[in-house]
């Protein structure tokens, strides 16, 4: 049996970290696959469906990426699919919302501009305490960007299907409660997954609920907003800026506003990266897990979409 790889980036460090922990594997580098009804796994971020089609015994497939919609495409075939749930992915992208939210609130970038200039004054801002966070998606991702901006004394909401309960953050739950978590909220940094349920979840209407002067920043997906619903509220609505590291479709098209929109930041999806050292060993551990009959860990939940 074997295991075929296909990660984003870093393929000899991918190889060499899963040699080390699955020694015992024959590890194959996609597309050189000689013998496809031998592929037991498949580690990869993303694989054509023709060849996951071709593996016949395939058991799972160990996704490369915390989002799933990739192995949701019609064609895939049904065999369990293990997101990656990675806290050092979850760190890095902690630090993404916290450098825009803090960028934009302390107001540098007007201390920046003023340099070519030789000026030495200092631009007001609103101070932590008063400039409320608002994170969208209260998964594993969500709660850890939550814990970057409580622990610095931001005030912060938290958005999600189902509520929770957490230290220094007031938690909005369901549809119902989008509109109050949006109005109350100065700075709303979206880590929800695309799916059914988050498709255009921000629309017209619901970026006209944003607090005035307000800021987003999309480290989720793209799908979850209309972007041109974004370009009109950032022209005529409540929104002072946007940072998109996620589009739909990434990149944006070549005539797309997002592009040259004066309060549009772009950054090609580098908010959060796999990390080979600790991904590995996860992967590996749940490997292992399904061939001693237990659960691999998170599970794709088709029904949910993530
Ligand atoms: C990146 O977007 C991921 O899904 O991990």
């Amino acid at each position: 049996m074997s295991i075929v790889l296909n990660p984003y980036a870093r393929p000899d460090e991918w190889m060499a970290a899963l040699h080390r922990l699955l020694p015992d594997d024959e590890i194959v580098a996609w597309p050189d696959v000689a013998d496809p009804d031998a592929v037991e796994f498949v580690i990869a971020w993303r694989l054509p469906r023709a060849d996951l089609q071709s593996y016949a015994n395939l058991r799972a497939i160990l996704s490369l990426g915390a989002g799933a919609e990739q192995w949701q495409q019609p064609g895939v075939p049904e065999v369990p699919v293990v997101r990656l749930a990675d806290p050092a992915m979850s760190d890095e992208m902690a630090t993404y919302a916290l450098h825009w939210v803090i960028r934009l609130q302390r107001n540098f970038d007007a201390s920046i501009a003023q340099q070519p200039a030789k000026v030495w004054e200092q631009p007001g801002y609103v101070q932590a305490g008063s400039h409320r966070v608002g994170i969208l998606g209260f998964g594993t991702i969500g709660a850890r960007v939550a814990k970057a901006f409580v622990d610095l004394g931001y005030p912060v909401n938290g958005w999600s299907r189902s509520g929770g309960e957490t230290e220094g953050v007031t938690h909005y739950a369901g549809t119902d409660e989008l509109d109050a978590f949006l109005a109350n909220s100065d700075s709303v940094v979206n880590v929800l997954p695309s799916t059914a349920a988050t498709a255009g979840l921000l629309n017209a209407e619901r970026l006209a609920s944003f607090a005035p002067n307000s800021v987003f920043v999309n480290m989720g997906r793209g799908t979850v907003v209309d972007e041109s619903a974004l370009v009109e509220a950032l022209d005529s609505g409540p929104l002072r800026a946007a940072v998109l590291d996620v589009t739909d479709p990434e990149p944006p098209v070549d005539n797309s506003p997002l592009w040259t929109h004066p309060a549009v930041t772009l950054t090609p999806h580098v908010a959060g990266s796999t990390q080979v050292a600790s991904a590995s060993k996860l992967v590996a551990d749940n490997i292992a897990r399904i061939r001693a009959g237990e659960a691999p860990f998170p599970l794709l939940d088709r029904a949910r979409g993530y």
